[in-house]
């Protein structure tokens, strides 16, 4: 039997790391959280922050002029950068997610193409699986890539686009065989520069208001195959497998605005003082924070559990990344009500930040697949008699 503590602990590397990482977003980032979200503007202070230090897209390998991080260092990042700005998180997040694909599926010239700009900060990349019509049902979607002598014609519309439009490069699934529903389903890398690319009005949403959400218009977009990502037809499986890596990283994200709500509320119990005493020494409230400290915890180690799972390629991911997206999701949305609780009228208000919290918590619960959906992967999973 192996050594048990090869199964994810974090290293002493990795402490480092995460001290590193909260320096710069105590100090560079989080002080400009509120007013992200206030003005629902992109953060482009932390971006910077982010780029200055190389946490923007620490999962490139260093082939590609990246710093290699691996999927727990990755998660580490993006833990702590959303416990001081949701918003901001999702620059990992998405350029993990756009570039995923590429990744575990496209050609070393494509890989050298793409990935060294995001590496280097000077481009971000976004992931076009959703449509209007086609949201839980991905395969159902419509957006068609028709063979057009040596290369490609992209028509379609693509919604719900973490970042669209802040980005330069897409991943952007498309049918290429109609009869073949899942089968029939290609990925292309498309870019904003790319001609009869167009986007929607940012959407007007209850949280993550700093990191826009846009449709994307492709209106005969014209690739050549150097932009396809795989082979035809191996689209869908790749979006899938892109997913199971990171809905690690949207527990990681989760994990990061749950402690954010905790910390501030363990500051605000322990000041706060109600019928000559702090509230802190109140007993229903102290059963309250132990639940909330110990919901995280479990929320962690199993976040942490499927990154090591993400590291190494392991077979139950599938599994893993729907529980731990699932569970520490859920957890984020129970913490953060009640750090607003805990709080009370002055929770209620945008004086204090976890209002925020709370509202930036609830779409780790929809999107990188609602909780339902999460529940679905990991019941198929379950039948089908996995994990072993
Ligand atoms: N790895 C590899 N292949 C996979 C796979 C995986 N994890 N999951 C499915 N596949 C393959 C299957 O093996 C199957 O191939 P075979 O027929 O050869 O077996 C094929 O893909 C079709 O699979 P299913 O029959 O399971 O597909 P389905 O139509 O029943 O859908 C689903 C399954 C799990 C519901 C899937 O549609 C899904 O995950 N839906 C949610 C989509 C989602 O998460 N969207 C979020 C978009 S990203 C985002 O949120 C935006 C953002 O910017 C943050």
């Amino acid at each position: 039997m192996s050594d048990f503590t090869d199964i994810y602990r974090p290293t002493e590397d990795h402490e480092a790391f995460r001290a590193a990482v909260r320096e710069v977003c105590d100090n560079k980032v989080a002080p400009h959280a509120a007013e992200v979200d206030e003005l629902a503007e992109f953060p482009r202070a932390s971006y910077d922050a982010l780029r200055k230090a190389d946490f923007h897209a620490p999962h490139i390998p260093e082939a590609y002029g990246g710093v290699g991080a691996d999927a727990l260092a990755t998660v580490i990042v993006i833990e702590e950068v959303a416990r001081a700005c949701a918003s901001s998180s999702l620059i990992p997040a998405v350029n993990k997610l756009g570039s995923m694909p590429v990744l575990l599926s496209g050609s070393d010239e494509l890989k050298q193409a793409v990935l060294p700009p995001i590496a280097a900060g000077e481009a971000m990349f976004s992931y076009c699986l959703s449509e209007p019509d086609a949201g839980s049902d991905a395969a159902s979607m419509k957006t068609r890539a028709v063979r057009d002598g040596d290369g490609w014609v992209l028509n379609g519309v693509k919604r719900w686009i973490t970042n669209a439009g802040e980005s330069e490069y897409y991943t952007v699934f498309a049918v290429t065989d109609p009869d073949a529903r899942s089968k029939g389903i290609s990925a292309f890398v498309v870019r904003k520069s790319d001609e009869g690319v167009d986007f929607g009005a940012p959407e007007k949403k209850l949280g993550i208001k700093g990191s826009p959400t846009r449709e994307v218009y492709l209106e005969n977009v014209r690739l050549g195959d150097d932009r396809l990502i795989g082979d035809p037809g191996t689209g869908f499986a790749t979006a899938m497998r892109t997913l199971d890596h990171t809905r690690v990283t949207i527990a990681a994200q989760a994990l990061g605005i749950a402690q954010g709500a905790l910390d501030y509320a363990l500051g605000y119990v322990k000041e706060r003082k109600q019928f000559g005493k702090a509230i802190a020494d109140f007993q229903g409230l102290q059963f309250m924070i132990a639940d909330m400290g110990m919901k995280l915890e479990a929320a962690r180690q199993l976040t942490y559990a499927a990154a090591a799972k993400s590291e190494r390629g392991d077979g139950d991911l599938t599994y893993f990344g729907a529980t731990a997206k699932c569970f520490a999701s859920d957890v984020a949305m129970e913490i953060t009500t009640d750090a607003v609780q805990l709080l009370g009228g002055y929770g209620y208000t945008r004086d204090y930040p976890v209002e925020r919290m709370m509202r930036d918590a609830k779409i780790t619960q929809i999107y990188e697949g609602t909780n339902q959906v999460q529940r679905i992967v990991m019941a198929r999973q379950l039948l089908a008699g996995l994990p072993q």
